[in-house]
């Protein structure tokens, strides 16, 4: 990595992690990920905004020298997670006058986290400012995004916004700047997805914030800087509205191929009815691209046979993330086949208390799907058509 001016005084040092496969084991990154990170400097004063993950720090700071950063005043933590703190601990040894700025939550996880000295912590709270000289920094608390204790921190002299994990992407690339690609886009729909799609109430506030400050850049903390922030703004209002997509995602998982033969009964008949559709196979499927079709998803339907007693494990993992991703799906359902009993349906419904979706009649069979079985799909294609018309979507 290099270090890059971003404007007069403000330079990219953030490292580029080609190859990352996964975060947090939870997310797939096809793309790797970058931890940006950024030096201000002031007429007066010098700031780092965040470091670097954890086994990066050495790259980080070949990157301060290359930018002849000798002295360092303060180390602004907009997050607390390890991919922008992990760094922290060594470079307060390497500039031992610093100090860090976070929120009061953040100073409580830096502690937590990552052991770091309460005396080198100062806290800031919502639009507080500090002078570097002829630059400001001025912080804005915005929790849950993607932690409790998320802060943005802005630079008014020069409109840049360093947002941290809000508009960012894990995506590798060695351009500095958006060229707001379908590829970014597909990354930044990725990354909203996975990170912040819980949070699209939170978010849509934010939105309206950023855009009073109108800035020129807005500087992530993964993925390339924004030099047209009206580009990701407007995929942020996208993503975070409460209206969803003509479209049914069908994560399903089939042993013995009944379950999937109702799948594909419902897709054809919903593609039919005009409605867009997709099929997940659990057993090859990214939980990412799942968790990016739930951000523009109307109806859910989950398809699982019963293993034993209850749904396959694999619908169970999908149903539990999306009790954790809260998706604005206002339909759901279930399909699928048994052999001799259990409680499938009730299991995976039990499993997602935190949707507010109405539930529509679920079809579930006892062994192979005849005629009768498929009749009932079909019927199951026009409750979700019929739901769909009722919200103006066909
Ligand atoms: Fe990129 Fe929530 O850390």
């Amino acid at each position: 990595m290099v270090v890059r001016e971003i404007v007069s005084g403000i330079d990219a040092v953030g490292v580029i992690d080609w190859h990352r496969v996964s975060f947090d084991d939870l997310m797939d990154l096809p793309e790797g990920t970058t931890y940006n990170a950024y030096i201000v400097r002031g007429s007066e004063k010098t700031a780092l905004i965040d470091t670097v993950e954890l086994g990066f720090e050495e790259e980080y700071i070949t990157n301060l020298i290359r930018a002849k950063v000798d002295s360092v005043d303060y180390i602004v933590a907009n997050h607390a997670e390890q991919d922008h703190s992990g760094a922290l601990p060594m470079l307060l040894e390497l500039f031992p006058t610093a100090k860090v700025i976070t929120t009061e939550k953040g100073k409580e996880l830096l502690l937590l986290l990552l052991l770091v000295d309460e005396d080198r912590i100062q806290v800031v709270k919502d639009r507080d400012s500090l002078s570097l000289g002829d630059k400001t920094m001025v912080f804005y608390s915005m929790p849950w995004v993607h932690w409790p204790e998320t802060m943005v921190t802005w630079v008014p002299e020069d409109r840049v916004l360093f947002s941290c994990d809000l508009f960012g992407s894990h995506l590798a690339a060695s351009p500095l700047f958006s060229d707001n690609s379908c590829r970014l886009q597909q990354e930044g729909k990725r990354y909203y997805a996975s990170i912040m799609q819980p949070f699209r109430s939170k978010v849509r506030e934010y939105i309206d914030i950023v855009e009073s400050l109108s800035p020129a850049i807005i500087a992530p903390s993964h993925g390339p800087v924004h030099n047209n922030p009206a580009w990701i703004l407007s995929q942020y209002r996208e993503w975070s509205a409460e209206e969803g997509k003509n479209l049914v995602v069908i994560p399903f998982v089939s042993m013995h191929d009944s379950t999937r033969m109702m799948v594909q009964c419902l897709v054809d008949a919903l593609i039919e009815r005009g409605i867009e559709v997709r099929p997940y196979d659990l057993g090859i499927a990214s939980t990412s691209m799942i968790a990016m079709d739930l951000l523009d998803a109307t109806t859910i339907v989950v398809g699982t046979p019963t293993v034993l007693f209850g749904p396959h494990p694999k619908a169970a993992h999908i149903a539990f993330l999306a009790n954790l991703l809260k998706p604005k799906a206002r339909y759901l359902s279930v399909i699928g086949s048994f052999a001799w009993g259990g409680k499938t349906v009730q299991a995976l419904a039990d499993m997602m208390p935190k949707l507010t979706a109405e539930i529509i009649e679920p079809v579930y069979v006892k062994g192979k799907p005849g005629e009768q079985e498929f009749a009932a799909v079909r019927k199951l294609a026009d409750e979700i058509y019929k739901r769909h018309q009722d919200n103006n979507l066909v």
